[in-house]
């Protein structure tokens, strides 16, 4: 995995352009409202969504690409971020919000699971979370190779899990899960090549009562 994406990034830069998700723009509208302060990007990338939060928010990247770091320290420097795995304890601070865009679906069940643990373990009680994943609406859903129930290697060396509404409810389950949907993302290459896909997404709030 990390030699997929430390490959792309050094081959292509930035590759979905400079342009911020609109999912970010949304999980950013929902993070003031509730008086977020802080917010934690795991697999933040080349620093494309983090920057929309780190004007107001204190925001942290995780990030396992040295190339994208490299990018990222540039293109937002008001964001924090670290080297490291996801899947590995983040740190010590915990943050009001999580907004994690397209990492989730890189995984399998049990390392799916474990991102979710631990922007868990991150998160103060009564905080937020904000994840995008491919949906099972999605025209790549169910093409090459089978590896686990809705997960497929659906390029040579690439797989994602496309996620139906009732899986993403599942992966957070435990958590007050306040709305989700589903959009056509729009992806614009350095080059101005445009890519469309369907994703969806999760807003969440940690149980008051976890620790
Ligand atoms: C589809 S890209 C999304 C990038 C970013 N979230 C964005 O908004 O532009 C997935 C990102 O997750 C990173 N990644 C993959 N596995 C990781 C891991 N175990 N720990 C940290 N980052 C990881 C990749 O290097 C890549 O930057």
């Amino acid at each position: 995995m990390s030699e997929y994406w430390s490959l792309r990034f050094a081959q292509e830069g930035m590759i979905w352009g400079s342009e911020p998700s609109p999912t970010a723009q949304a999980a950013r509208d929902i993070f003031r409202q509730h008086n977020v302060k802080s917010v934690l990007v795991p697999g933040a990338g080349y620093g494309r969504n983090t920057k929309v939060f780190s004007d107001e928010f204190k925001t942290l990247g995780i990030e396992l690409s040295e190339d994208a770091l490299k990018m990222a320290a540039e293109w937002d420097p008001k964001s924090h971020f670290i080297s490291g795995s996801v899947l590995d304890p983040i740190s010590e601070v915990q943050v009001d919000a999580v907004y994690c865009y397209d990492v989730l679906h890189l995984f399998l069940e049990e390392d799916r699971r474990r991102l979710v643990a631990n922007c868990l373990e991150q998160l103060r009680p009564d905080g937020l979370l904000y994840f995008t994943s491919f949906s099972d609406e999605d025209a790549n859903n169910g093409c090459g190779t089978l590896l686990e129930p809705g997960t497929y290697e659906y390029k040579e060396g690439k797989y994602a899990h496309f996620f139906s509404e009732e899986d993403l409810r599942q992966h957070f389950a435990g958590t007050k899960i306040i709305t989700t949907g589903s959009c056509v993302e729009t992806l614009c290459g350095p080059l101005g090549k445009k890519h469309q896909y369907i994703l969806r997404y999760i807003v969440a709030r940690k149980s008051a009562l976890s620790k």
